[in-house]
């Protein structure tokens, strides 16, 4: 699939417009307003104060696992299958960072991650602290959709919509989830579906709302910005307000049989094997090469076609994002998108910044000219970290969804050399800053792949 229809700013300026005529036209009124009482019912849960189940009308035999859905729905369960979302108990870094959050709050720790993580696990109060990492997990006798993560039911059986998850010092799972499962009803988004033998089908019109993707893409602590995707998008006035650009528009598009792609493309890649020919890896790779362009120069400031020798070259770029939200997102602090830029003359490296010896090794942070997409946690001190949970604040150096950033190198071209000067700039993308992966997950920071968003070449004459 290719997004190219997102490459021109054509598109984004007729969103704009869009926006405007729609915040006019689009009052759709609320879409959880059930036209009868019991139309969307849903099955309840409380929770005490460490986010533990006190009392649940659910069981983990209500929500039906996903291979039970493979039969009539293979492309759904292959896409499914290879998606993050199916990957989510079976994530090593996953399991490593939930380790630390049991063992810093032994009280809370458990559920508190598993509320966006496992659902399903979340409302039915089961509990898996025993499972150190994902093979004790997969190996073990506990309910199928429990391994699962993120499995079919645990979208298909919503009712209504939730909000972001917003969390307190306390550090404590509070998500609502609004679902109605063990009753043999399948909802989604097609309105008038063919009957099945084996399940009811109900249209549900918060299946095309970017609302169904919460709560667990939009988490708030402490008042800090962590990990808010929904936000994001939520904040770009076009792409909230005309409800023409939800998150599945980009991420789930119409295959030509109608159904939605459901392999849930990101930038996240299973690493524990070489990834590079695999067809998730390709995904990734697309969805890549549309989410920003580079062009030389900005307002007021062009591209230089000469300059002086012993002269200082300032190279001006601009950076547009065509991503309906801030890039990198979710995990900003964990992933890093850059430029990678170079000066030569006849193969000869001249300057550079963001050039790496291999794609595992760290990007220089002394480097005042490195142009670096990503944020960094804070503690109350100020101090950096890393875990999230201990976040007081938050430097948030992203580029804003469909914003765009101007940079400028500034070389002192030496006075002794003549001739032209190559110019080079790429926009790169890894999904993990390699510290995160050093020592504990080495196996997966040798597969760790970077991919190439936007480059642009040019050469420059040197006039004495
Ligand atoms: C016996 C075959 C069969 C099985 C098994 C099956 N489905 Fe379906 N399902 C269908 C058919 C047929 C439709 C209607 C498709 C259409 O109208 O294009 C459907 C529709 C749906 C819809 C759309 C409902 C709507 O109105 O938007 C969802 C969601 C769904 N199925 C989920 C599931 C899930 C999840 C499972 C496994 C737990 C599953 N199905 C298992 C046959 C099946
Ligand atoms: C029940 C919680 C939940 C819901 C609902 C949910 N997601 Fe996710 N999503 C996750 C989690 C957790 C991950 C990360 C799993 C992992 O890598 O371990 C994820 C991963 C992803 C990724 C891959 C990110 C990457 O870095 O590669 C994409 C894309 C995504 N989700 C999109 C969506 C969209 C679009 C929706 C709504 C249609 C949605 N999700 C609904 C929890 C959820
Ligand atoms: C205009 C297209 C577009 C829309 C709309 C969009 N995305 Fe994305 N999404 C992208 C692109 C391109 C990337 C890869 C660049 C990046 O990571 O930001 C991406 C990446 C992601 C990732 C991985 C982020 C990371 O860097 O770890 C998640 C998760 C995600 N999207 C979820 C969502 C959700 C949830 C929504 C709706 C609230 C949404 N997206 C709306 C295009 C889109
Ligand atoms: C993270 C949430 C999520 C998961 C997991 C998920 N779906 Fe969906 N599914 C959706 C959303 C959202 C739509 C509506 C997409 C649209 O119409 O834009 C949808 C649509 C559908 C439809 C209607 C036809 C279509 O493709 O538009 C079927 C059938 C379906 N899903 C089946 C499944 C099956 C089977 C699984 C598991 C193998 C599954 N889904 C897993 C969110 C999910
Ligand atoms: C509010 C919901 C929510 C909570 C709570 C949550 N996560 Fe996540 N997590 C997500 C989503 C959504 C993603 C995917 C975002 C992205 O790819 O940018 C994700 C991504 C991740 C990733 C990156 C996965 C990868 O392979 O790239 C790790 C690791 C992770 N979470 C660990 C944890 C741990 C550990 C906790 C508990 C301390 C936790 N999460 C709590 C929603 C949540």
């Amino acid at each position: 699939m290719k997004y190219t229809y997102r490459k021109s700013s054509l598109v984004y300026a007729t969103l704009l417009i869009c926006g405007l005529i729609f915040i006019q036209c689009n009052d759709s009124g609320d879409l959880n307003e059930p036209s009868t009482e019991d139309f969307f019912p849903e099955k309840l849960y409380s929770l005490d104060g460490n986010g533990r189940i006190v009392d649940t009308e659910m069981m983990p035999t209500d929500f039906l696992p996903s291979d039970s859905c493979m039969s009539c729905h293979p492309n759904h369960y292959n896409e499914w299958n290879e998606s993050m979302h199916a990957y989510a108990m079976k994530d090593p870094v996953f399991f490593g960072g939930w380790n630390g959050e049991q063992l810093s709050r032994p009280g809370t720790g458990e559920r508190f991650c598993l509320q966006c993580h496992n659902p399903v696990a979340f409302v039915t109060g089961v509990f898996l602290d025993q499972y150190g990492d994902s093979e004790s997990l997969q190996n073990s006798n506990e309910n199928h959709v429990i391994k699962e993560g993120i499995g079919c039911d645990v979208c298909h059986t919503m009712t209504k919509l939730s909000t972001a998850v917003v969390t307190g010092d306390d550090v404590s799972a509070n998500a609502e989830y609004h679902y109605n499962p063990g009753e043999g009803i399948e909802y989604g988004s097609i309105e008038n579906p063919v009957a099945n033998s084996f399940h009811e089908s109900q249209y549900a019109p918060i299946y095309q709302r970017s609302e169904i993707c919460l709560p667990c893409h939009d988490f708030f602590i402490r008042g800090v910005e962590a990990e808010i995707t929904y936000t994001e998008w939520n904040r770009i006035p076009a792409a909230a307000m005309s409800g023409g650009m939800t998150c599945q528009d980009c991420h789930m598009v119409k295959y030509p049989d109608g159904h939605s792609d459901h392999r849930f493309t990101g930038v996240d890649l299973d690493l524990s094997s070489p990834v590079e020919n695999t067809a998730a890896y390709q995904a990734v790779s697309e969805l890549l090469s549309g989410a920003l362009n580079i062009s030389p120069g900005y307002p007021d400031v062009d591209f230089p076609a000469s300059v002086g020798s012993g002269e200082t070259l300032v190279i001006p770029f601009t950076i547009t994002s065509l991503t309906g939200h801030a890039l990198p997102s979710g995990v900003t602090f964990a992933r890093e998108a850059w430029m990678e830029f170079t000066i030569s003359q006849n193969g000869i490296l001249l300057f550079e910044s963001g050039l790496i010896s291999n794609d595992s090794a760290g990007l220089d942070e002394n480097d005042d000219q490195l142009l670096l997409f990503y944020s960094q946690l804070l503690d109350a001190q100020g101090n950096h970290i890393s875990g999230v949970t201990d976040a007081h604040g938050i430097i948030n150096s992203t580029l804003p969804g469909f914003g765009a950033r101007y940079k400028s190198y500034s070389f002192d071209v030496p006075p002794d050399i003549t001739g032209t000067l190559t110019v080079s700039a790429r926009m790169l993308f890894r999904s993990f800053k390699p510290s995160i992966l050093e020592g504990s997950h080495q196996n997966l920071l040798d597969n760790l792949p970077v991919f190439e968003m936007a480059s642009y070449q040019a050469t420059i004459n040197i006039i004495d």
